[in-house]
């Protein structure tokens, strides 16, 4: 399968439109060694011409246009994007949902609690069904798999995960099962796997589980320390509390994919990182310490063959 990174930034993008924080200020000024990322979101296919797209970031319209695997190719109005799949309800995730009404109606595969989100305190389905609709699929967290039609070969599971539902949400403080989901995608035909989740608060032992059987891991990048927002005086929220792992310290993620096994066995991948994490500079000493621990860091346009 081919996994395309549309966009490896976590909300807000980087640089961020209002944020002049050191990355953001010297990727402006040329003065870092790093690249832009768009907001959150990956496409799979294994035909290179169907794809399965994860999360409708606000960017979606540049980064279909920066991928000519997934744009029209026959008829009038066409597009590789087949179905979607939906791990939360957060902004960076589903706003380009919306940029998508001129087309069909949209197949998405969410869970319920997403649904009720997007029907609710941030009514873009109920918004869609004004121009293209929305054909909702429920994703299924209780260990069965799924499958998309019209995306061959490929078998899905959705691992619900302990973080949070976003602020609109009616129940952001009052956390369900389905609220914000990791998944496995697996190749039938080869057996390969990629466990994909932008958003880890914690560690739970399914999750170990998902990220041990896996041959490649997509996950959360967003900060490097736990305070990285607060010490850069941006906001008074730490990652853990808004259902991010950092990367630095006892318990975190550099850590944990350590504890997955050795170097060149598995490809060890951070995705979803905010504008304020240092990882970004290519040139920086947190970066090299991924180097060294063999965690790559992805960015827009990155392609895994699996
Ligand atoms: C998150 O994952 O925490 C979000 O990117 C936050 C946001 O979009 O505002
Ligand atoms: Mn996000
Ligand atoms: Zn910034």
């Amino acid at each position: 399968m081919k996994i395309r990174v549309l966009g490896a930034g976590a909300g807000g993008g980087f640089p961020q439109w209002n944020c002049n924080c050191h990355n953001c200020h010297r990727l402006r000024h040329q003065q870092m060694q790093g690249t832009a990322r768009t907001q959150s979101s990956i496409a799979v296919s294994t035909d290179n011409r169907n794809w399965l797209l994860f999360n409708a970031s606000p960017d979606i319209r540049a980064q279909l246009e920066a991928f000519p695997a997934i744009q029209p190719k026959d008829g009038i109005r066409d597009t590789g994007i087949k179905a979607i799949v939906l791990i939360d309800s957060q902004i960076d995730h589903t706003t380009g949902l919306l940029m998508l009404r001129e087309g069909k109606p949209l197949d998405i595969y969410c869970t319920e609690m997403v649904k009720d989100d997007l029907t609710t305190g941030f009514p873009v389905f109920n918004m869609l069904s004004h121009y293209c609709s929305v054909n909702h699929h429920p994703l299924p967290i209780d260990g069965s798999s799924f499958t998309v039609p019209g995306i061959d070969d490929i078998r899905l599971y959705g691992q619900a995960l302990k973080s949070k539902a976003p602020p609109y949400s009616p129940h952001r403080h009052d956390p369900h099962e389905g609220d914000n989901v990791g998944i496995i995608i697996e190749q039938i035909s080869t057996g390969k796997k990629v466990f994909y989740s932008p958003g880890l608060g914690e560690i739970e032992a399914h999750v170990m589980d998902a990220m041990q059987a896996a041959d490649c891991v997509m996950v959360d990048g967003t900060f490097w320390t736990d305070d990285e927002m607060v010490a850069q005086g941006i906001s008074h929220k730490f990652a853990r509390d808004i259902g991010h792992l950092p990367q630095s310290g006892t318990g975190g993620m550099i850590e944990v994919l350590d504890s997955l096994g050795k170097m060149g066995e598995k490809r060890k991948i951070l995705i979803h990182i905010n504008n304020t994490n240092p990882i970004l500079d290519d040139a920086s000493a947190e970066r090299q310490i991924l180097t060294e621990a063999g965690i790559e860091v992805a960015y827009d346009g990155m392609e895994i063959d699996l």
